[in-house]
């Protein structure tokens, strides 16, 4: 390459403040129509790999460029037709909520200027306004707002970060220059229902405990912890030698939406000298709720909670936040001080530098786009969206328990599940259940690809069952009122082609 000076350099890079505003503008413009149009597209795409990477080229990488405008032209054209559009008012799937239009600006204005919130020094407003992130989440779940926490990329995060600290806090060894292996071949004890989010694994597996170290504690009727089981796992493992370290509740489990008895749990933690950790990633927004249940408001009494803002406060992907009760218990758990990090204290003044609170170094800003919808709607209009959800879902039951169809199973928080269940056939046996079950899952794969709304499934008590969750402002009666006709509909026919071809 021809060696040019550098007083005047061409960076290929740069876009010239005209270059900018007009290819912004155009994709603002297109991505506005699109979000407005949502509606009268396929829920999902329903194509195979070898389509999708037919619609993307698979040219080398180009040795030279192309300009920015037609690039975003055809990567918005990608992305609009080939995805899965959470922001479709019949999207129900897992927990994956649409995504607040403002969060989506955030995160351009956030990448924009590009802040790195590892550092106060290299982030001051972005360090301040996850500060004050942290604190208005804890504010509306009724968490103490002098916690620690930070934003994480999502559910998983929000839960290791204080994991990792609940076994630095009650090991009573060096754990962070010893490792997480207690002395003496003793083993750690966790502690949490048969419904917990599979997090609790890599958590395990990750920290070096194993997954052995797991007490799966049953679940009652309801799919909620069953504390007298919690009370003599934890009694028995004292009396081997082992030491149990986190008992984890339970703030909406992901299958649904089960809240554990949290004030109970707090007790059996408390009186055992034990860590209490809430999985609050789904459902402890809706502590915020005026009729919230007396359980779900006892995830304020747990040492740490997990919030995941991607979910119930509609952020769009990712966004976790972990909140932690005493936040110098975070410090001690991660702060490292290189020598070549020389960041200045500011003389009697409190300087949060997040690298210190969690497992990032660098770090993005992923408070603003939380932050600026907090702003939007603000505490009532928070309440209002997450009671609709609610809402939705509970009339998504009632609808199931009459159809005549349809077998309503649970309804926990704004998690419905149901089943196809087809005329004259009756449940119970073990032929019948497996049929059923097997009908189901082939109905779930057909509701994903049809297009016309998307649910995943549970498994409760051996049966697969179809699940909505609303975690979506986009949702209103209609969607939910057309859902039973299209799983119906769908359900006869898969019935109607195996009934055939076993030639019955
Ligand atoms: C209760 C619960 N905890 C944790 C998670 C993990 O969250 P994420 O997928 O954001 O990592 C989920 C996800 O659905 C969840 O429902």
């Amino acid at each position: 390459m021809k060696q040019v000076e550098l007083r005047e350099r061409f960076a290929p890079i740069v876009m010239t403040a005209e270059e900018f505003r007009a290819a912004g503008h155009r994709l603002v413009d297109r991505i506005a129509e699109f979000l407005d149009t949502v509606q009268t597209r396929p829920v999902t795409p329903n194509e195979p790999p070898h389509v999708v990477r037919a619609a993307l080229g698979d040219g080398p990488l180009p040795a030279q460029g192309a300009p920015p405008q037609e690039l975003l032209d055809q990567a918005a054209t990608l992305l609009f037709e080939h995805s899965v559009l959470s922001a479709h008012p019949r999207f129900w799937g897992y927990i994956y909520s649409s995504a607040a239009p403002i969060g989506a600006l955030g995160d351009f204005l956030a990448a924009a200027v590009n802040p790195n919130v590892g550092a106060w020094n290299l982030s001051p407003v972005a360090s301040e306004i996850e500060a004050q992130t942290v604190r208005w989440i804890a504010e509306l779940i009724g968490y103490p707002t002098d916690c620690g926490g930070l934003l994480v990329s999502g559910g998983n995060m929000a839960n290791f970060v204080p994991f990792l600290v609940a076994c630095k806090v009650k090991a009573d060894w060096d754990a962070s220059r010893e490792g997480l292996r207690a002395p003496a071949g003793r083993l750690l004890r966790i502690y949490c229902s048969a419904e917990t989010h599979t997090w609790i694994h890599k958590a395990a597996d990750l920290f070096g405990m194993g997954m052995d170290a797991i007490r799966w504690i049953g679940a009652d009727a309801d799919l909620r912890m069953d504390t007298a089981e919690l009370r003599g796992r934890i009694a028995e493992d004292r009396t081997r030698g082992d030491l149990p370290f986190i008992v984890v509740g339970a703030a909406g489990s992901v299958s649904t939406g089960a809240v554990d008895p949290l004030p109970e749990l707090a007790a059996i933690a408390r009186e055992q000298g034990l860590w209490f950790h809430v999985d609050g990633a789904y459902g402890a927004i809706a502590a915020a709720l005026p009729d919230a249940s007396a359980d779900l408001r006892g995830l304020a009494l747990a040492d740490s909670v997990a919030v995941d803002p991607h979910k119930w406060l509609y952020a769009p992907v990712e966004a976790g936040c972990a909140l932690v009760r005493n936040r110098g218990d975070l410090f001690k758990t991660f702060s490292h001080r290189p020598p070549y990090y020389h960041f200045p204290e500011h003389e009697g003044e409190e300087s949060v530098n997040y690298f210190e609170h969690g497992m990032q170094n660098s770090r993005g800003f992923r408070a603003l786009k939380v932050w600026l919808a907090l702003r939007q709607v603000g505490r009532e209009g928070y309440v209002r969206m997450v009671a609709d959800d609610v809402r939705l879902a509970q009339a998504l039951y009632r609808i199931a328990q009459e159809d005549p169809e349809l077998e309503a199973i649970t309804q926990g928080l704004s998690i419905t599940t149901f089943r196809y269940v087809p005329r004259g056939l009756k449940a119970g046996s073990q032929g019948t259940e497996e049929y059923l079950n097997k009908l189901n899952e082939e109905l779930m794969t057909r509701l994903q690809a049809g297009g016309e709304t998307f649910v995943t499934n549970a498994v409760i008590r051996g049966k697969f069952v179809l699940r909505a969750c609303f975690v979506n402002f986009h949702s209103t009666l209609a969607d939910v009122e057309a859902l039973p006709g299209i799983v119906t509909r769908i359900g006869a026919e898969v019935d109607k082609e195996w009934r055939r071809s076993a030639g019955l």
